[in-house]
């Protein structure tokens, strides 16, 4: 095969799910190219590739987005907007390319949330269920989700992954909690009774791999497992699998003042999802269970090679 053929493209790969990506794609024989703010090795910038044009390639992907968690930062219409453009704008200019393109990728892949779902202690959701127009979050992954649609007459595969919390040592929700759990002071987030429809980093990356592979994967993925558990069994696994108590809750105040209610709510309530299409699409989860995931999650050194 041609190596134009063999090539990928990620925007935002050089962040923490897309970093896993490509280390899959580079062991399985593919020539990634990430789209990133900045220039450098293997990567293009946004508006090279507005100016150029789309590269051939075999499948384009998205998870490009500004950090939602970032603590104490003001909620402001700016950083809203941020949020959106750094997904939504992203995603479309992506669509618009391949609209654009001479010769089409085979798959486009893209990004959403599990904010789409209401958060609920008794709902149980999967691909099928309703959401995405409750509040701004929820919006954000509604219009997320649009703009990587693309028209059938384009003849490319389009999948779209629902992601949830993603659990890795190397970045996200871990990388913010490992610090005090090492240190013995970690805790369940307010009342620990929420809903944490989780993934390990190694599956998040799994998943986009079997949707570019697969050519009969298409629509919405739900990127968690398929085991979810509440905030307090996290919280139990984790300080097991680092052989740390785990007694200092961290209470719902806190999380309010460090994060904002509009923010703090993700961290405070939870969604019960299932990755109903994902399991029928044939995928096969290398971390199903909490445990294990904790367990690879809290080496000290972290090491992306070793989930190969
Ligand atoms: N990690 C999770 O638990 C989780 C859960 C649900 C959904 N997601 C979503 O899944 C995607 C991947 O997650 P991740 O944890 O890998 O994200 P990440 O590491 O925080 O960021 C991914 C990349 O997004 C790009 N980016 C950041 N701010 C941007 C901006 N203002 N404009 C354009 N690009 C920007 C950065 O690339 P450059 O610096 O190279 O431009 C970054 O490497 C994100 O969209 C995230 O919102 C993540």
């Amino acid at each position: 095969m041609m190596a134009g053929k063999m090539r990928v493209l990620i925007g935002g790969g050089t962040g923490f799910v897309g970093r896993h990506l490509r280390a899959w794609l580079g062991e399985n024989g593919y020539q990634v190219t990430c789209i990133s703010r900045n220039d450098g090795p293997g990567c293009i910038s946004w508006t090279e590739l507005v100016r150029k044009g789309l590269p051939e390639c075999v499948a384009v992907v998205n998870v490009a987005g500004r950090n939602l968690l970032e603590p104490f930062k003001s909620f402001t219409p700016l950083y809203k907007e941020e949020l959106y453009s750094s997904r939504i704008d992203t995603t479309e200019n992506l669509a618009n390319l391949i609209r654009e393109a001479k010769v089409k990728p085979k798959v486009f892949v893209s990004t959403s949330a599990v904010g789409y779902y209401p958060p609920s202690s008794t709902a149980e959701y999967d691909e099928d269920s309703p959401g995405g127009n409750f509040d701004f979050l929820s919006g954000l992954c509604a219009d997320w989700e649009a703009a990587g649609q693309l028209e059938p007459e384009l003849n490319v595969r389009q999948a779209t992954v629902r992601l949830g919390v993603v659990l890795g040592r190397d970045g996200g929700a871990i990388q913010n909690m490992y610090i005090p759990f090492f240190l013995g002071v970690g805790g369940r987030i307010g009342s620990g009774k929420q809903w944490l429809p989780w993934i390990h980093v190694g599956d998040a990356a799994g998943i986009y791999a079997h949707a570019i592979e697969n050519d009969h994967v298409s629509g919405i993925l739900n990127g968690t497992s398929p085991n979810p558990v509440t905030n307090s069994e996290f919280t139990v696994a984790f300080a097991k699998a680092m052989w740390r108590p785990a007694f200092f809750p961290l209470p719902e105040f806190v999380v309010n003042a460090v994060y904002g209610p509009e923010r703090g709510k993700v961290l405070l309530q939870g969604q019960k999802v299932m990755p109903k299409r994902t399991l029928e699409s044939g995928y096969k989860f290398i971390f199903p269970e909490i445990d294990a995931a904790c367990k690879e999650c809290s080496v000290f050194i972290p090491d992306i090679k070793r989930l190969q």
